[in-house]
């Protein structure tokens, strides 16, 4: 006994095998995972920093299912020594991080599980005890009626419950439908009355920062024989239009295999018989496109919109099942209107001019509250929104096409107006040809100068000096060659002039 303990202390001297050196530390709790999904072990281990060459040689997972004796001997779940692919995936290193994640966990995955790591020091190993404690639990979702029997009507009632048999705290309830996140959070979805959009695909997903699971239900709610439709609905002439609608019926039962659409400005009965606008048995090419489907959307599209298309639209479907059809009352309203641009002169008559103010009004004869107008001058998208674009001083930088387009959420038009001011001088609205008048009749004044400088200047030595004919004679050749220069400037003016008509030509164009 005493010997054991000198050896003990000795060893503790020579820091080797000092118990507070070596250790595996676990997650206090059990750690639970769901079956069929993965889970993280989260792990870290240490051993005597003061020996700095102390090398990781071995790593060993062991689960105490199958393992007896500490994780001295196999089996093991993962031995760095011999990787074999499996479940079990380690994903720490060999300095201090431990982490085992399993995946694709079982039921019979529940149990301990424990780290044993060994050193190139001799006697140098460590066991983790004990180990970590994975608890695998099953995800359930369930469907509970809270009203009605049978298949599910619109207007039942319904919990959709998601359970966990394992009790983690901070764990997290997500719904999805459809993929698509919903904003519910805990283990209940409750619909109170059900409609036929509730029908879909609810995902169930639960959340730890260790593991995850996830679980999907259907819903199908079967509606009762109907179309829906909407408001009256206004379209622009010359343009489309989208009929909204919505149809159901007992999607277990029957199946739908023809789709009519009718004007009631043409059909007396009932959309029974033709003629049909639309008819998914003979289907021809015109104004009247079918963009719903064969289960609950009975969208029409109406393109190149008459005025004659004003009125009212049913729908009627028919079933693989005798009996098995409907008609949907009352019917859509359209209403076709006109989209008008207008010019209100607020000042001023004639052509305009500068400084004159005005008006540009969109005009729809049909009221639809959500309704949008949106300006714009030569394509390109201009601030103001409504149906007013009011102008209190015009320049001429305000020409140019103006274009209001009308907008709901169904419909579109637009309509262009043509705005033309007239500059100062109307004749030469273009900048650079009033600054080659500039030019040119700068350009005379100073040739007319210089030529009765130069007249002046000859008139005054003839003056200081006595009269002979032949300096007579060269004064006028020089008069002569001043005409030529005369006329070589009139030819510049001449091209000038040319220019400027040449820009008239261009401004008319
Ligand atoms: C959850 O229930 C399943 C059986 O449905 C069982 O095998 C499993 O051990 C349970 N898990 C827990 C953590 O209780
Ligand atoms: C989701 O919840 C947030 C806050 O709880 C709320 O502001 C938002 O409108 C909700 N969105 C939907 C689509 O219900
Ligand atoms: C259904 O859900 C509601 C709201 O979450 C809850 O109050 C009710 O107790 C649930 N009913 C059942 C039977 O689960
Ligand atoms: C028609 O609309 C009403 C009210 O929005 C809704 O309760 C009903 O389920 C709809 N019917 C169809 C056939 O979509
Ligand atoms: C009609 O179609 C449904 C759904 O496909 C099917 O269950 C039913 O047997 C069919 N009925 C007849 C009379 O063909
Ligand atoms: C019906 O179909 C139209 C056109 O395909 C689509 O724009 C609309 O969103 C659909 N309606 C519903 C309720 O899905
Ligand atoms: C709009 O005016 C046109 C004639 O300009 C008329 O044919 C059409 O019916 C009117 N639309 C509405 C919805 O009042
Ligand atoms: C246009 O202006 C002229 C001169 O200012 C005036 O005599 C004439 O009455 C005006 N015409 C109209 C229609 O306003
Ligand atoms: C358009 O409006 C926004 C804000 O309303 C403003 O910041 C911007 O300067 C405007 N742009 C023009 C070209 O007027
Ligand atoms: C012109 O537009 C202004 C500003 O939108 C508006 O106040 C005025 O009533 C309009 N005048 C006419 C005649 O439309
Ligand atoms: C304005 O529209 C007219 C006629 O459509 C076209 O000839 C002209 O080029 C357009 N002007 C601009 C600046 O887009």
């Amino acid at each position: 006994m005493k010997m054991l303990h000198l050896s003990v202390i000795l060893l503790t001297l020579s820091g080797v095998l000092a118990h507070s050196d070596w250790g595996v530390n676990y997650p206090n709790n059990p750690i639970c995972a769901v079956r069929g999904f993965s889970v993280s072990i989260p792990c870290s281990y240490y051993y005597p920093t003061s020996k700095p060459n102390i090398q990781v040689t071995q790593k060993l997972w062991c689960s105490m299912n199958s393992n007896t004796d500490k994780c001295q001997n196999p089996p093991y779940v993962y031995n760095s020594a011999s990787i074999t692919t499996s479940d079990f995936e380690y994903a720490g290193d060999d300095k201090s991080d431990c982490t085992l994640l399993i995946h694709n966990v079982q039921f019979s995955y529940s149990g301990e599980y424990r780290f044993r790591f060994i050193t190139d020091v001799s006697g140098g190993m460590w066991t983790g005890e004990p180990g970590a404690t994975l608890q695998v639990a099953d995800l359930k979702v369930s469907l509970i009626r809270l009203s009605g029997i049978g298949t599910l009507k619109q207007g039942d009632s319904l919990n959709l419950t998601c359970d966990v048999n394992c009790t983690q705290s901070s764990s997290q309830f997500v719904w999805s439908k459809n993929n698509e996140r919903l904003n519910t959070s805990g283990p209940v979805l409750h619909f109170p009355a059900v409609t036929v959009r509730d029908s879909g695909s609810y995902t169930c997903t639960w959340k730890t920062n260790r593991a995850s699971g996830s679980k999907a239900i259907s819903l199908l709610v079967e509606g009762g024989w109907g179309v829906n439709y909407t408001t009256p609905i206004c379209a622009v002439r010359g343009f489309s239009v989208s009929i909204p609608c919505s149809y159901s019926y007992p999607q277990h039962n029957y199946q739908v295999t023809q789709k009519l659409w009718c004007s009631m400005n043409s059909n007396t009965d009932k959309c029974q018989n033709p003629p049909y606008v639309y008819n998914s048995a003979s289907i021809t090419t015109s104004d009247f496109e079918y963009a719903g489907d064969d289960k609950s959307n009975c969208t029409l599209l109406i393109h190149n919109v008459q005025f004659s298309y004003s009125g009212t639209y049913r729908f009627r479907f028919i079933t693989n099942v005798s009996g098995g059809m409907w008609t949907g009352e009352p019917g859509q309203i359209l209403q076709v209107s006109d989209l008008k641009v207008s010019l209100i002169r607020l000042s001023g008559n004639g052509t305009l001019k500068q400084g004159d103010s005005l008006n540009l009004t969109c005009d729809v004869n049909c009221t639809q509250s959500s309704s949008q107008f949106v300006w714009s001058k030569n394509n390109e998208r201009l601030n103001t929104s409504g149906p007013v674009l009011h102008f209190p001083a015009v320049t001429v930088r305000d020409s140019g096409n103006y274009t209001c387009t009308w907008k709901t959420n169904r419909a579109s038009g637009s309509k262009m107006i043509s705005l033309l001011v007239e500059g100062d001088n109307p004749e030469n609205p273009d900048h650079w040809s009033v600054w080659m008048i500039v030019v040119v009749t700068g350009g005379l004044i100073i040739i007319i100068l210089a030529i009765a400088a130069v007249i002046y200047h000859r008139r005054f030595l003839c003056e200081r000096r006595s009269v002979h004919i032949e300096q007579q004679k060269e004064d006028d050749s020089d008069i002569y060659a001043n005409a030529q220069q005369k006329e070589d400037d009139s030819d510049i003016y001449a091209n000038a002039q040319q220019k400027e008509d040449d820009s008239d030509i261009y401004a008319n164009v």
